[in-house]
């Protein structure tokens, strides 16, 4: 569904930066597969609808724009001196299903807001500032994550051109279909001498920000991500008729191991775990059920005690599999380490926060963000913005027009401010 002229924007042609950036979050919702649903994956007519807007609005603040061989939006604000490195920031255009509009939107929409600001006043900095729109985050079509963040780092494996969506057509075909060559999607990694770093501006997605009253936070560290595919196959057959003593349940061993995943993870501080997805096969109400697929995914801060976590989690799931004559496969769709900030970036943020009169408050993402993946090309720091009630990955997520104001003025401070690394230590 493709969203017609915004009225939200045209209304309020003067709008405040908050206003605006609350705006264009709308207006990008309606680039969604459902009215009634949020939802956006990578590389489709949904998508191509959300890279139409923000092209828009990065040309209307004065940036140069294009698409990158993997479906990236990019934007660039020259600098004083053309062709200087740039400071980078962005985040994702992709939604979980039924998603919030804020999740990834945010930080792309407002970046663009305030360089659009820069623009309005004729204001250069010494160093080009880029935003990127990424295609892929989530990870909802192709099932791996951080493909469009990725690719720009330059550690997207080419191995997942053959990954395939539940229609069965492949990131090739799809990159095809979307009007990209899969031969090319190398050209979209960045060089590190032509990047100063990359900024992050993203919702909380947890509670703490709200909690102690406050709008923004630094993100100190983004905890590391393992996904698994588990596929459990037992034996199909006639609820009715076969007895219990005899059946080979995929369901019922699911229904097990789903447990015990939640066990391993409330047995430790500072692990999650979570069972997304299950399909059951053949999914009537009177036949045994004979196959079950569903993830797993595992987080922590600490790489060595999630690793340890989702090991347990296998032998766990094999143990009940076998129990229950049950047969089983596990498959690792996806494993990032955990990031940290950058301590000279995120001191930066922290300057620009205490300069608008703010509290800085450091905390630690639960979720996994773009920022992780572009951490292998340059230093990375992260903005935390409030949302309501900590919601996310759901149409209840929101934020405040005077906390989106309160982040662009943060995000205009450290552009004005910023001083990259080296001139930051040398100078007083
Ligand atoms: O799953 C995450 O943490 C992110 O929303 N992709
Ligand atoms: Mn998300
Ligand atoms: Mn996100």
């Amino acid at each position: 569904m493709n969203p017609g002229t915004d009225r939200a924007e045209a209304a309020v042609p003067r709008a405040e930066l908050g206003e605006r950036i609350m705006a264009r979050v709308d207006a990008l919702a309606a680039c969604s597969e459902s009215p009634r649903a949020l939802t956006r994956r990578y590389l489709t007519p949904e998508h191509r609808c959300a890279n139409a807007r923000v092209s828009e609005w990065m040309r209307a603040a004065g940036m140069r724009v294009h698409i990158d061989a993997v479906g990236n939006v990019v934007g660039r604000y020259e600098a004083s001196s053309p062709g200087a490195p740039a400071l980078v920031a962005g985040s994702h255009l992709d939604t979980v299903r039924d998603a919030g509009r804020y999740d990834g939107m945010l930080g792309v929409v407002l970046p663009v807001a305030c360089i659009g600001e820069l623009h309005r006043r004729g204001e250069r900095l010494p160093f080009a500032v880029e935003v990127v729109g990424f295609g892929d985050e989530e990870g909802v079509r192709f099932e791996s994550t951080l493909l469009g963040s990725r690719a720009v780092a330059g550690t997207l494996d080419p191995a997942l051109l053959g990954a395939t969506d539940t229609e069965g057509m492949t990131l090739a075909q799809a990159l095809r279909e979307f009007g990209l060559d899969p031969a090319r999607i190398g050209e979209a990694a960045r060089r590190p001498q032509d990047v100063l770093g990359y900024l992050e501006v993203h919702i909380e997605q947890g509670p703490v920000l709200e909690a102690e009253g406050l709008p923004v936070g630094i993100v100190t560290t983004i905890a590391g991500a393992t996904r698994l595919a588990v596929t459990l196959t037992g034996r199909a057959g006639h609820a009715g008729t076969v007895p219990m003593s005899m059946r080979r349940d995929a369901l019922a061993a699911s229904a097990a191991a789903v447990v015990a995943v939640e066990r391993r993870c409330r047995a430790e501080e500072g692990l999650v775990g979570t069972v997304g997805r299950l399909e059951v096969h053949p999914g009537a109400v009177n036949v045994i059920p004979g196959e079950v697929r569903f993830t797993v995914d595992v987080r922590s801060a600490d790489d060595a005690r999630r690793a340890a976590a989702a090991a347990d989690i296998i032998a766990a799931i094999e143990d009940i599999a076998r129990e229950r004559g049950v047969a089983c496969a596990v498959r690792e769709l996806h494993v990032h380490p955990s990031c940290t900030c950058s301590p000279w970036l995120a001191s930066q943020l922290e300057a620009a926060v205490a300069a608008e009169g703010l509290t800085v408050r450091r905390l630690p993402s639960g979720a996994g963000h773009d920022a992780m993946a572009l951490a292998a090309l340059t230093d990375v720091a992260m903005l935390f913005v409030r949302c309501k009630e900590g919601v996310s990955h759901h149409p209840a997520e929101s934020i405040t027009t005077e906390d989106a104001a309160v982040a662009a003025r943060v995000f205009l401070s450290l552009l004005r401010g910023f001083r990259p690394f080296g001139a930051a230590a040398a100078s007083p």
